[in-house]
């Protein structure tokens, strides 16, 4: 190893200037870090034809080309963190009357607000598999988001995409199949923009693990590690699994995306030009801005050059005061460091985003609470306590989205297995409830904060993907209710441990248990019961499996609720006949007891549909996580590939507890006269031809005279630890950086092409006009239809699924291409089952010509209603 190639690589990172970005080729660190990420430059500039984006466009220039260098920079850098009344503020500009822009948490509702709803996890609504329930989440997500004055809500999330089921944050995004997710990520996209709000898709890219995601988070674990964890993914995964759900989000016109803290094939997500300019911004045709993860930006001009948009929460590492952008950003620009049209792009993408969701100057809602205190009355700038005046108007947003949610965690609750008949509950005589799962917290639904805790039953799960319960309904006191109304004798133990009482209860003849068990897990700043975030083990908590066999082997009517944040290892119960139903309720939200109740007594009939695989062993997922470093800089080679989940499964041809897109119904349905009918689509085109000249925004040309940029006069309050985009000094470009290397060669090194405005190359896979790639790709090559009876007796929904066998020899044995949720089938009835199979849907990524292929080998579509159960098959001609 070269140690002075070495020590500049690590300085580099740290020191947060351009050379940063050279961290690629420096990349010689030891045996297992040799995964490098190629450069991409210059950061693509936006397209003014780009669809559904010309009058976004349009009024983004009309109101940048007014803008200052110094507006822009505001408008770019976070105040710091808890500068604002948002988990993340920019700064405003008065003169144009923009307040600032609040960026908020989180993907289930507004995050540390009040009289907001909690809304049901991202993987319990995928579990849905209902387009209508994602659109109208999202869209009640965005009403409450937009009536607390929020500019951007930080979700939805398709990374991590679940590659194993340990991953902390599993649930906060939908499914490990990139389908699932990539629908559930465009409709969730879509309600929360008609509401009026950016969406922010998240994580860019690779963030499948909590350990060593940060550095510093890790070190005050007490690993020795001195840079975050690496995600080494090769290209042909990136595109057919880890992308995909990104170009659907893209494609549906989100507005932000946040990269994430990992490094990917060893260089910051933040500042990773091959991830923010090549993929997103090149291929991709991504035309909103990208803003970096709370302290993920590690560089200043490198960031910007790599593709960063916005620097979030604005400060170099949280309350330091000092920003890698905010002064140093004015100065990179005036001393020609950063070209003029890269930040004019940076705020042209902002505003464009703004616009774009039907914002309007002089009439953006005004934040009216306070992510840092309950209090009403409080400092506006939290971190320096200044500015005493009300915070909190304590609005209600709420809308009676209680009625929803009850709905989507009652559709999303998925039914593995029923025995006996044993549901749905018809006034049973006598009803047990079994376990802390069904109780409350002693602490109440708020006790822990960032419900970093398991205590009482998992409503929602741990880190900033939650959000504070207006209530929570504990399965006890929904299902008494109900028994009560029944006449039913009811009893509940909300304990695991009161063994003895259980045992006396639920022995008792005719009794109707039902036993309540969880397993959570969270983000990785948070540590409950030793599960950094990630999940130890896939067993259930607060030994639930024990609880499990002993009630069974004393009731032979025992019903087994789960609530947990993905798969957990069911062998030791799950065949027992006593153990008669089994439900995974997921991560419900606030209305948890109505929704469990409405399934258990039928009033919503099942038809939701695991959204992973349970395995039966933590080994047979063939992928796991990366707990202890494995050198200074943990590297985690995602060598499986796209076998992940069921295409690991079946590739292994492995035996399960329940596949991939399993789930039963209190009817049955059949599955009949499969038909193909090929459509017409033009020969697939690589795009041509090139993008237009870095257009130029400003009117006027900055000034390059430092006095220009002076901190404004005396009366101009000064708030400690804010960010602004001023000068204290201006006695040199260096004092005012306060930077040791300012202006050294290696400060100022640029990338090759970095600051090239001509007009470039446009990528083949992408598309002269259209975000989300070559839109031929999304031409319709199929149409598949197939008929679905209800055989049963009563009425309900059913999830037709629709896999497709690529036939490569590396390609897994079939991938899901389309599903459906037909809706309120009566008994005898038949509906039917449509998907246009895309040309996309139908390719390989071909690494050698960088595009899509359809392969020559045979395509097999199978249809059915799981992915291991599927009666219906033909070859595509
Ligand atoms: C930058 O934003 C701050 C508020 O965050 C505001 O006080 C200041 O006037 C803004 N500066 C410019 C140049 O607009
Ligand atoms: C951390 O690891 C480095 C070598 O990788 C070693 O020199 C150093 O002593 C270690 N520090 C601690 C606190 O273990
Ligand atoms: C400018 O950026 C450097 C890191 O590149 C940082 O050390 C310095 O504090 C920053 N300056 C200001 C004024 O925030
Ligand atoms: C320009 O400013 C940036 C930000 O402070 C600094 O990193 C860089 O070294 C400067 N470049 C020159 C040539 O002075
Ligand atoms: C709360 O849960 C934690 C584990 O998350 C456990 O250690 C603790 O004993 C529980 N407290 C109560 C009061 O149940
Ligand atoms: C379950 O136990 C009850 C007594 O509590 C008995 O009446 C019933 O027949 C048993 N059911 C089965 C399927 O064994
Ligand atoms: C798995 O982790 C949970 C939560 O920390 C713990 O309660 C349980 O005992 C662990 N299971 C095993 C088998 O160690
Ligand atoms: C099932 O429950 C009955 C009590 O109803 C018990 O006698 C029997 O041992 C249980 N069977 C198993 C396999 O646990
Ligand atoms: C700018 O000056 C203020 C007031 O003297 C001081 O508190 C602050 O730390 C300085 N900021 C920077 C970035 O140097
Ligand atoms: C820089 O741009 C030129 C012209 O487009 C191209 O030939 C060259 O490969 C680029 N260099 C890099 C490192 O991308």
């Amino acid at each position: 190893m070269n140690h002075l190639t070495w020590a500049l690589a690590t300085a580099a990172v740290f020191s947060g200037n351009a050379r940063a970005n050279t961290v690629p080729q420096f990349a010689e660190r030891d045996a297992s870090a040799s995964a490098q990420s190629p450069p991409f430059y210059p950061s693509p500039w936006m397209n003014p034809k780009a669809t559904d984006w010309e009058s976004a466009y349009e009024q983004a220039k009309a109101f940048v080309s007014q803008m200052t260098l110094m507006e822009k920079v505001n408008l770019t850098t976070g105040v710091g963190w808890e500068g604002e009344q948002c988990v993340g503020n920019v700064g405003a500009v008065p003169r144009l009357g923009l307040k600032s822009l609040c960026m908020q948490d989180s993907p289930v509702g507004v995050r540390d607000a009040d009289f907001v709803s909690v809304f049901t996890s991202g993987q319990t609504v995928a579990a849905t598999f209902d387009r209508q329930l994602l659109y109208a989440r999202g869209l009640a997500m965005g009403q409450e988001h937009r009536g607390k004055g929020v500019t951007v809500q930080l979700g939805p999330v398709a990374g991590p995409l679940g590659r194993a089921p340990e991953g902390g944050r599993n649930w906060e995004g939908f499914s490990p199949d990139p389908v699932l997710t990539g629908v559930s990520m465009a409709e969730t996209i879509r309600g929360i923009q008609d509401a009026g709000v950016i969406a922010c898709a998240k994580h860019l890219i690779g963030n499948e693990q909590e350990h060593f995601r940060q550095a510093p988070e890790a070190v005050g674990y007490g690993y020795n590690i001195t840079e975050s964890v690496s995600s080494n993914i090769d290209d042909k995964t990136m595109h057919e699994l880890y992308l995909w759900p990104f170009a659907d989000a893209v494609r549906a016109g989100v507005g932000s995306v946040m990269c994430s803290y990992n490094q990917v094939n060893n260089s910051y997500a933040c500042q990773n030009s091959k991830l923010l300019n090549g993929y997103l911004k090149g291929e991709l045709g991504f035309q909103g801005m990208v803003m970096s993860d709370w302290a993920a930006q590690h560089a200043g001009v490198s960031s910007a050059l790599a593709g960063l948009d916005m620097a979030m929460p604005g400060d170099t590492s949280f309350n330091s005061g000092f920003a890698f952008w905010g002064p140093n950003l004015t100065l990179s620009v005036i001393n020609g460091t950063l070209p003029e049209w890269r930040i004019d792009d940076m705020a042209m993408r902002i505003m464009a985003a703004f616009f774009k969701v039907g914002n309007k100057i002089g009439e953006q809602v005004t934040t009216n609470f306070a992510s840092w205190t309950t209090d009403t009355y409080g400092p506006v700038h939290y971190a320096a306590g200044k500015g005493y005046q009300k915070i909190n108007e304590h609005v209600d947003v709420r809308a009676g989205h209680g009625t929803l949610i009850r709905e989507i965690a009652a559709k999303g609750t998925v039914l593995l297995k029923n025995t006996n008949k044993a549901l749905p509950l018809n006034k049973p005589r006598f009803l047990a409830v079994i376990g802390d799962d069904a109780g409350s917290n002693p602490a109440g639904p708020n006790g822990c904060s960032d419900r970093g805790c398991n205590n009482g039953t998992l409503g929602m799960a741990w880190g900033s993907g939650s959000a504070n319960f207006p209530y929570l309904v504990t399965p006890d006191a929904a299902l008494q209710a109900k028994a009560l109304s029944d006449g039913s004798v009811y009893q509940s133990i909300l304990a695991n441990n009161q063994l003895d009482a259980t045992k006396a209860l639920v022995s008792q003849d005719g009794v109707t248990a039902v036993v309540f068990v969880n397993a959570d897990s969270g983000e990785g700043y948070i540590s409950v019961d030793g599960n950094e975030g990630d999940r130890n083990n896939l067993t259930l908590w607060r030994n639930g499996d024990n609880l499990i066999k002993k009630v069974s082997s004393w009731c032979n009517n025992t019903i087994v609720v789960i609530h947990s944040t993905g798969a957990v290892i069911v062998d030791k119960w799950y065949s027992s006949p006593n153990v008669t139903a089994i439900l995974w309720a997921g991560i419900p939200g606030q209305e948890s007891g109505n929704s469990i109740t409405d399934v258990l007594y039928g009033k919503v009939n099942p038809a939701a549909r695991t959204p992973f695989t349970w395995g039966n062993s933590r080994e047979s997922y063939g992928t796991d996580l990366l707990y202890k470093p494995n050198g200074d800089i943990p590297q985690v080679d995602f060598t499986e590939g796209s076998f992940i989940d069921y295409r690991h499964f079946d590739q292994a041809n492995t035996s399960l507890a329940y596949e991939f897109g399993y789930g039963l119904s209190y009817t049955t349905f059949s599955y009949s006269n499969l038909h193909v009918t090929k459509k017409r689509a033009a020969v697939y085109q690589p795009t041509t031809g090139k993008t237009i000249t870095a257009p130029t925004i400003a009117k006027t040309k900055p000034s390059t005279n430092l006095n220009d940029y002076i901190f404004p006069d005396a009366k101009f309050p000064y708030i400690w630890q804010y960010i602004y985009p001023y000068f204290n000094t201006t006695s040199s470009g260096k004092e005012a950086s306060q930077d040791p290397y300012y202006g050294e060669p290696n400060s100022a090194y640029l990338p090759e092409n970095a600051t090239n405005g001509c007009a470039q190359p446009l990528h083949a896979a992408g598309d002269k006009v259209a975000p989300g790639g070559n839109s031929a790709l999304y031409d319709v090559l199929y149409t598949v239809t197939a008929q679905v009876k209800n055989t049963g007796s009563v009425t309900g929904d059913e999830v037709p699924q629709l896999y497709v066998s690529l036939g490569g020899p590396g390609d897994p044995p079939k991938v899901l291409r389309g599903f459906d949720r037909l809706r309120d089938l009566a008994p005898g009835q038949t509906g039917t089952f449509e998907v246009n199979l895309t040309r996309r849907d139908l390719s390989n990524w071909d690494t050698a010509s960088q595009n899509w292929v359809i392969s020559d080998c045979p395509k097999t579509i199978y249809v059915g209603p799981s992915s291991r159960k599927l009666p219906l098959k033909a070859t595509l001609a």
